[in-house]
């Protein structure tokens, strides 16, 4: 893929010289496009060397080219990093004095900018203002981490890791590949409303309307253990709780995925767990830092009472004269925390994390499935609750799924799908956005 890897001139420059090599040793083909500023931290036979390409600033070398037209027309992918405070400006007030902004304003691909400046530079509500601007507009802002800054001070505007910038682009490459597989694809059309949000593209008004919040997403069924080789676990294949996972982090949150099914999901911070003790734990540490809190997972009510250090058999020596005692074990239940409703006790009057809720309901004679939901979100006190009904055939490990997603104190109602569990996302964090 053509990647164009914008630099502007900031200390952290060098890191740019690290993700440049995670690109081209992917394969990508890129173009460095530095400022003239970033020249005095890392010079030009630097970049030139590490992409096997000529490097220019301005837009006055090889004209003949029209590479300020070209070079933004035909990428696939603009990554700016570092985007200093000044680069934020030009980029937000639609300057075109230097090759990098040229190609900001010719780029039709998806644009991703890493800010990196001091604190003071970061908070000041003009760089605020102008990075509203930017994401208004669609480019993906990766939200600078916190930590030790050029000089002896610490606090947020450090650029993130290669490694985790290197993750958003590929994410953002799978995406734009996919969306063009769906706009080529004659029956994408023929599918739900929402399919073409699934096959790849996010559209424009949704792109980055989560950039720096901070996600967290539980998934799959807890396994409780029996004995080293058994334990009581459900059916949740984990797959919805992975596509919220994947749709936040591709709206610009960052994203940390508690779950018990297998993940590799670039740019997302995943933190495997087996048991809904294990899962209450790493939830409610990452709960305290976030905006957001979606339970998605279908964590098991109860648990065996006593875990058994060794394989339980099928006979065995229970009599005193050393007979075998062929009866079934019984196994005792303990209840296990509610995370869910602990998460509301624990965010008292707060309106933050909003906190989302999953009902898996069969409805019964005692009321249909929504009527047993709209109470659930009265009992446990969350602010979105989506619904989904379940039973043989439906829901478990399928790639779609159809919801229905209430909100607290509202009687509305929105219905999503026969969907692909990406469009289903997409729903839910439409509902989300418009609470944060
Ligand atoms: N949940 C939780 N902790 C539990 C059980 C459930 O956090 N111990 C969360 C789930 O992740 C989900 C929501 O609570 O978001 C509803 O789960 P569900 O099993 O439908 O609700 P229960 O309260 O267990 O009610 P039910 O009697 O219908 O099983």
């Amino acid at each position: 893929m053509r990647v164009v890897l914008g630099v502007a001139g900031g200390i952290a420059a060098y890191k740019a010289c690290s993700l440049l090599r995670l690109l081209t040793e992917a394969g990508h083909d890129v173009t460095v496009v530095p400022t003239g500023a970033a020249l005095k931290f890392v010079g030009a036979p630097t970049w030139a060397a590490l992409s096997g390409k000529p490097v220019s600033t301005d837009v006055w070398s090889s004209v003949h080219e029209v590479p300020h037209v070209r070079l933004g027309q035909e990428a696939d992918l603009v990554i700016v990093a570092p985007a200093t405070a000044d680069l934020l400006a030009r980029a937000a007030t639609g300057q075109a004095d230097d090759l990098l902004t040229n190609v900001l304003l010719t780029a039709r691909c998806p644009v991703v900018m890493a800010p990196a400046m001091h604190t003071e530079m970061w908070d000041h509500p003009a760089t605020q203002a102008n990075v509203s601007t930017l994401t208004e507009r669609g480019v993906h802002i990766v939200p600078p981490a916190s930590g030790r800054l050029t000089g002896k001070d610490t606090g947020p505007g450090r650029l993130p890791e290669p490694e985790d910038l290197y993750a958003v682009c590929e994410r953002e490459l799978a995406r734009s590949a996919a969306a063009s597989r769906a706009v080529a694809s004659a029956d994408s059309a023929a599918r739900t409303t929402t399919s073409a949000d699934a096959a790849g593209g996010v559209p424009g008004h949704r792109r980055g309307d989560l950039s720096g919040r901070r996600v967290v997403v539980s998934a799959g069924g807890t396994r409780e253990p029996l004995d080293p080789v058994r334990y009581l676990g459900n059916r949740s294949s984990g797959k919805q709780g992975h596509a919220l996972a994947v749709a936040a982090a591709e709206r610009g949150a960052r994203v940390t995925l508690v779950t018990s099914a297998a993940a590799d999901l670039p740019g997302i911070d995943v933190v495997p767990v087996e048991t809904a003790l294990q899962m209450r734990e790493a939830i409610l540490q990452a709960a305290a830092h976030s905006d957001v809190v979606v339970m998605a997972a279908a964590v098991a009510d109860f648990r065996p009472a006593n875990y058994v250090p060794s394989k339980i058999k099928k006979t065995h020596e229970a009599h005193v004269d050393g007979s075998a005692d062929d009866s079934a074990p019984t196994i005792t239940l303990v209840r296990n925390p509610d995370i869910l409703a602990e998460l509301v006790q624990t965010r008292g009057g707060s309106a933050t994390p909003v906190i989302v809720g999953f009902a898996a309901e069969t409805g019964d004679d005692n009321g249909s499935v929504l009527h047993h939901a709209r109470s659930k979100l009265e009992r446990k006190g969350c602010d979105v609750l989506v619904v989904n009904e379940v039973g043989e055939g439906k829901t478990f490990g399928s790639d779609d799924n159809t919801v229905t997603v209430l909100q607290r104190g509202s009687d509305e109602s929105v219905e999503v799908g026969p969907a692909t569990k990406a469009a289903v996302s997409d729903a839910v964090w439409d509902v989300v956005a418009t609470l944060l």
